[in-house]
């Protein structure tokens, strides 16, 4: 039976690979941080080591610097890793390379995710399968690359979203990826668990990204969406973080195969 925790960092010298660590560019300087880059220097602010991982390497490169600026263990540096999850060698490639760098892992996250295409009719068939890929089968392969190399205690967290359990988003692939992703983690929880290793979906409602910002270019179910929300605003990346780097944990021993809404009380409303 575990003991109490005393207070303390959530991560000391946990090995996190953040995957989707970097965050969409954008031309406006004071655009806000993505879920991927605040999961990162969330976790260094907590006393992990972090791999960032991203298609996008300038972007993973600028979180690895926020990393190490954070606290990241700065002996070790904050490992970048080019890596498009679309591309299933890419995915087994990124959880060796954060292994190497960081010595083994402890913690993993799955946080990239697209959306693309409107409706049926505004979906073509690329466009399903190219969000499948990125959103739905690049979690598989990197929980079945890393859980091999995972030992008790460690913990995995997948970023969902509230579309994978409500409609919403206008995107069949996009919900239809999230609510598999579910599926998945729930099977990932299962049978990871008899080695001591949880994996967790944490399901943002509606963050102020960047990615959200675009979503709600010319969207108004989104501005209509947002009026709702019970606590009366939309989230941030860093509230997204702080409730992934708790799941990381071993504050979080007893809790697997979960999906923790982050949403301000939206998931509430029918
Ligand atoms: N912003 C929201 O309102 C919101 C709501 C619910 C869920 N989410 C989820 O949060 C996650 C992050 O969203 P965000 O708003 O921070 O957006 P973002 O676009 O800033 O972050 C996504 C990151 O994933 C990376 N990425 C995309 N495709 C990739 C690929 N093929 N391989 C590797 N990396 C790739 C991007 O380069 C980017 O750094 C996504 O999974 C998204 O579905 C966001």
């Amino acid at each position: 039976m575990p003991e109490p925790h005393t207070p303390g960092p959530l991560l000391p010298g946990r090995r996190v690979l953040v995957v989707g660590a970097g965050t969409r560019p954008s031309d406006d300087p004071g655009a806000p941080v993505g879920n991927g880059r605040a999961i990162a220097v969330t976790a260094a602010r907590e006393g992990a080591r972090v791999a960032c991982a991203d298609r996008d390497e300038a972007a993973a490169a600028e979180t690895a610097r926020l990393v190490e600026a954070a606290g990241g263990d700065p002996a070790a540096g904050a490992a970048v890793i080019t890596a498009d999850v679309a591309d299933p060698v890419a995915c087994e490639r990124a959880v060796g390379l954060a292994a190497d760098r960081l010595g083994g892992l402890d913690a993993v996250v799955f946080n990239a995710g697209i959306g693309t295409g409107y409706g049926l009719a505004g979906t073509a068939l690329a466009d399903w399968d190219h969000v499948l890929d990125v959103n739905l089968r690049g979690p598989f392969l990197v929980a079945k690359a890393a859980l091999p190399i995972l030992d008790a205690g460690a913990a995995l967290v997948f970023i969902g979203s509230l579309a994978g359990t409500k409609p919403g988003s206008r995107s069949p692939s996009y919900d239809a990826s999230k609510a598999g992703l579910t599926g998945l983690v729930r099977h990932i929880a299962a049978e990871a668990a008899p080695r001591g290793v949880r994996a967790n979906v944490v399901a943002p409602g509606l963050i102020d990204t960047v990615m959200g910002r675009d979503a709600s270019a010319g969207n108004t179910d989104r501005d209509r969406v947002a009026q709702l929300i019970p606590m009366r605003r939309q989230g941030t990346a860093w509230e997204v973080a702080d409730v992934t780097a708790f799941l990381l944990s071993h504050r979080a021993a007893y809790v697997t195969g979960q999906v923790v809404h982050v949403d301000g009380g939206l998931s509430t409303l029918r």
